[in-house]
């Protein structure tokens, strides 16, 4: 049997699997370091990239994962596809079905299509939720675990969990499934996670979430978190003015420079990209020593390997 059947959310992923799959990324990204960064493990398999939203960053995260793994990859995005011409994700599935997929990574504007995809039949391919509508982003959420550890913890974070640690999460919550996979799993793995955001941006149902809510982001950077996780504002969702103008935005609820100048020298800055520099982020707290940015695109190819490896290495006879 392999490790992980299928990937499809933190909130139900165990203390003990998240720590699997974190310590397997160390190892991952400790053969990254080398000249010759691939491995042999996955060769033989197929991994599909479905992606039915746009993406860059996690696409290309995926394909850099699966390939330094040896494993064949197919990039399929749904513009331009048969799906465009109205195709159900049953069909789609079926055909990746006969193409031998050993793994599907999924990207949907629908939340619940990966889980639809792994429990309908259809195929017998684990599958990993690359993100679906505002619902979860479970391997964004563990790369923003992996960097926090690594940052506070450096080569000894191996084993280690998050008790502790306090993470500020600022913006958009409403519509990010970034926020949501990581109050997750920063739960599971023991920190402490604070939601800043306007009113009209915090979910209706956040009073069953293990979180604290704050307001105004001056006190909640003079808290002295350990990290500072900026969320982008994600307007192609927004139907309706959640704010005032952009402007207002950042003056309330943006790290500009005076806030980054505020910042206590431990708290590391994050945010999953693609940013809107100037709005929710500016240029000097993005490009600033303590953004961890860049760390998190690169930890992201260890902790996608990582779960690749994990749902692939073994026999996945039976798991359909
Ligand atoms: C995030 C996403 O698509 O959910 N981006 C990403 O995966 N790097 C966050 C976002 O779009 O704001």
């Amino acid at each position: 049997m392999s490790a992980l059947t299928h990937l499809l959310d933190t909130k139900s992923l165990s203390r003990d699997s998240a720590l699997a799959i974190l310590d397997v990324a160390e190892d991952m990204s400790d053969t990254q370091q080398r000249e010759i960064k691939k491995l042999p493990t996955l060769r033989g398999k197929t991994v599909v990239n479905l992606f039915f939203e746009d993406s860059t960053r996690t696409r290309i995260s995926f394909e850099a994962a699966s390939k330094r793994l040896s494993a064949d990859v197919i990039n399929f995005s749904a513009k331009g596809s048969s799906v465009s011409k109205g195709e159900s994700l049953q069909d789609t599935a079926q055909t990746l079905q006969a193409l031998g997929a050993d793994a599907v990574v999924i990207r949907h504007g629908a939340s619940g299509a990966p889980r639809t995809l792994a429990a309908s039949g259809w195929i017998s391919a684990g599958v990993i939720n690359a993100g679906d509508g505002t619902h979860e982003h479970p391997t964004q959420a563990l790369l923003d675990a992996f960097t926090i550890r690594k940052r506070l913890h450096g080569g000894a974070s191996r084993g280690r969990d998050l008790d502790g640690i306090a993470v500020t999460i600022v913006g958009d919550v409403l519509h990010s499934r970034v926020a949501r996979s990581n109050v997750w799993l920063l739960n599971t793995l023991g920190a402490e996670v604070t939601l800043v955001a306007p009113p009209t941006l915090v979910p209706q149902d956040v009073s069953a979430w293990p979180v604290r809510i704050e307001y105004d982001l001056d006190a909640a950077i003079a808290a002295a978190p350990d990290a500072l996780m900026m969320l982008r504002i994600q307007l192609e969702r927004m139907r309706d003015a959640f704010f005032p103008n952009e402007r207002e935005y950042t003056r309330m609820w943006g790290l500009d420079d005076s806030r980054l100048a505020a910042l206590p020298l431990g708290t590391m800055v994050m945010h999953p990209g693609p940013m809107n520099r100037g709005l929710e982020i500016s240029s000097a707290a993005a490009d600033s020593a303590r953004s961890t940015v860049l760390e998190q695109v690169s930890n992201g190819v260890a902790v996608r390997m990582a779960a690749l490896y994990l749902l692939l290495a073994g026999d996945r006879e039976g798991e359909r």
